[in-house]
């Protein structure tokens, strides 16, 4: 059978990096085409050394690079070096997991790129959705966006996305508790959405 081979970008926590591959590593899928194929995760790079996601990776037995951006003048020359990276694992699609890096048009244009954000997008993009969300007075809810990436930072096109009315929650970090185990559910789906289009 066929597979279908993601590659993990993080930056973090890898809390998400861990969800995705302990829900979809291995799992077979019947695409709008007819073919089948096996979801495979062949690997991940990290540009934080610091990042608690890499001994996740090492956990999961999921192979891991770490390449710190700090190493790199500016982004093209750090994007070329995740694409060399990248180039000997072909995979089919990337998968951001808190990639905290803007990528430039020639990262983007080499592969079909996902990204999950905290925010029912386009509302509060950025790095501080959950709590930009939480506090605005004028939005009574939040929500998680599954999108493609393009190179308008939290931009791409939504594939899915979900509110979570504000509410029942008191304080922020009940929220982000909630806004996390939506994103857990949300993004396998939205990756299951997107493998099914391209088999
Ligand atoms: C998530 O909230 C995700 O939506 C955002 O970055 C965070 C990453 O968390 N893009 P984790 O590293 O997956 O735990």
């Amino acid at each position: 059978m066929k597979t279908f081979k993601i590659f993990i970008l993080f930056s973090g926590n890898g809390s998400n990096l861990e969800n995705l591959y302990t829900t979809l590593e291995g799992k077979e899928v019947v695409g709008k085409s007819g073919e089948s194929a096996r979801i495979e995760f062949v690997g991940a790079i990290c540009n934080n050394p610091e990042a608690y996601g890499i001994t996740r990776c090492h956990d999961l037995g999921l192979p891991v690079i770490t390449i710190p951006h700090t190493d790199y003048p500016n982004r093209e020359e750090y994007d070329m070096a995740l694409l060399k990276a990248l180039f000997l694992y072909e995979p089919d699609l990337i998968a951001l997991c808190g990639f905290m890096r803007i990528l430039t048009p020639k990262f983007v244009n080499a592969y079909p790129c996902v990204n999950i954000h905290p925010s029912f997008l386009p509302s509060h993009k950025g790095a501080n959705a959950i709590k930009e969300s939480f506090e605005d007075e004028k939005a009574h809810f939040g929500g998680v966006s599954v999108h493609y990436v393009s190179e308008e930072l939290d931009g791409g096109e939504i594939i899915l996305q979900e509110k979570l009315s504000k509410a029942p929650f008191r304080d922020l970090e009940a929220f982000e508790k909630a806004i996390h185990q939506l994103e857990y559910k949300l993004y396998p789906q939205a990756l299951l959405e997107v493998i099914k289009e391209r088999i």
